[in-house]
């Protein structure tokens, strides 16, 4: 497995890759890589080509006073299983390697507004953040196929929008998420738990799982439904930023002839935000 800390030497090794006719996979990551992320990249692995992997924690999507400097940086071990998922090469760029112009103001992406609802809204940036940095990676690593996973599932229509917005011919493919035995969706975020919050935390996917069960049953209360998820995870020890009902295309608020849903909620154990999502098709 090739390890690269330079844009100059990622572009010699792809170009040599690209010139014997490879295609090139990538997965974008921040690191503290758990089963979730190695799914991503079997996936990777799946379309054939070779597989690329960045370790990233990016500065820019991090608002004032949340965890960019506490976020857990566990690089051999990601290294480690990045080897035994089949990697072909780990991008691991310093922040001056990303964002060269230390003091440069960066331009906003026009995100149509996907970057100020839900998440967004209480993460002002986030998302923009999340657009430059993804915009950099794709256009040093400039694949072919891009992987990411369903858990951030605004996320990822942010980065359709990019995509879209620019005409990158990058083929993304979305990922289901993966979870704990209890439901739990694995994130990076999750090692913040103590053992107590851990019990609480499977509550945030048993509450969207019900609200997906009355959907799939015709029910449209979806104020309700929402309400009664809130009241729920209250009662568990949440601190609840959102449960919303959604289309799943274009995360509009859900109305009686949406067929295409998403439930997706933003809670917090203590300092730990969790975020999840499940999706029904009608
Ligand atoms: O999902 C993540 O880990 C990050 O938001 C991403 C896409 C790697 C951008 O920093």
């Amino acid at each position: 497995m090739h390890i690269s800390h330079s844009g100059d030497d990622l572009s010699t090794t792809l170009d040599q890759w690209r010139e014997r006719g490879d295609t090139i996979a990538f997965v974008p990551t921040m690191g503290n890589l758990h089963a979730g992320h190695i799914k991503l990249v079997r996936e990777a692995r799946a379309t054939g080509g070779r597989v690329v992997v960045s370790i990233f924690v990016n500065p820019t999507q991090f608002g004032v006073g949340e965890d960019y400097a506490s976020y857990p940086r566990t690089r051999e071990r990601d290294l480690e299983q990045l080897a035994d998922a089949g990697a072909d090469l780990v991008f691991l760029p310093e922040v001056a390697e990303i964002y060269p112009e230390k003091d440069r103001e960066l331009a906003d992406v026009d995100l149509g507004g996907l970057d100020r609802i839900l998440c967004g809204a209480n993460r002002p940036g986030h998302f923009q953040g999340v657009a430059t940095v993804v915009s950099i990676l794709f256009a040093l690593v400039r694949p072919d196929v891009a992987i990411f996973g369903r858990k951030d599932f605004q996320q990822y229509r942010v980065i359709q929008r990019l995509v879209e917005t620019f005409g990158l011919p990058i083929r993304l493919i979305a990922v289901e998420t993966e979870r704990e035995p209890d439901g739990l969706a694995m994130s990076s975020r999750n090692s913040y738990l103590d053992a107590e919050q851990r019990g609480q935390a499977a509550c945030l996917s048993q509450v969207l799982a019900k609200i997906c069960d009355r959907l799939r049953q015709g029910h449209k209360d979806y104020r309700a439904m929402e309400k009664y998820a809130i009241e729920r995870l209250n009662n568990d020890g949440f601190s609840v930023d959102y449960v919303s009902i959604r289309d799943s295309d274009d995360l509009s608020e859900a109305g009686e002839k949406t067929t295409k849903l998403v439930a997706l909620a933003a809670a917090s154990l203590g300092t730990t935000r969790l975020i999840d999502n499940m999706e029904v098709e009608l």
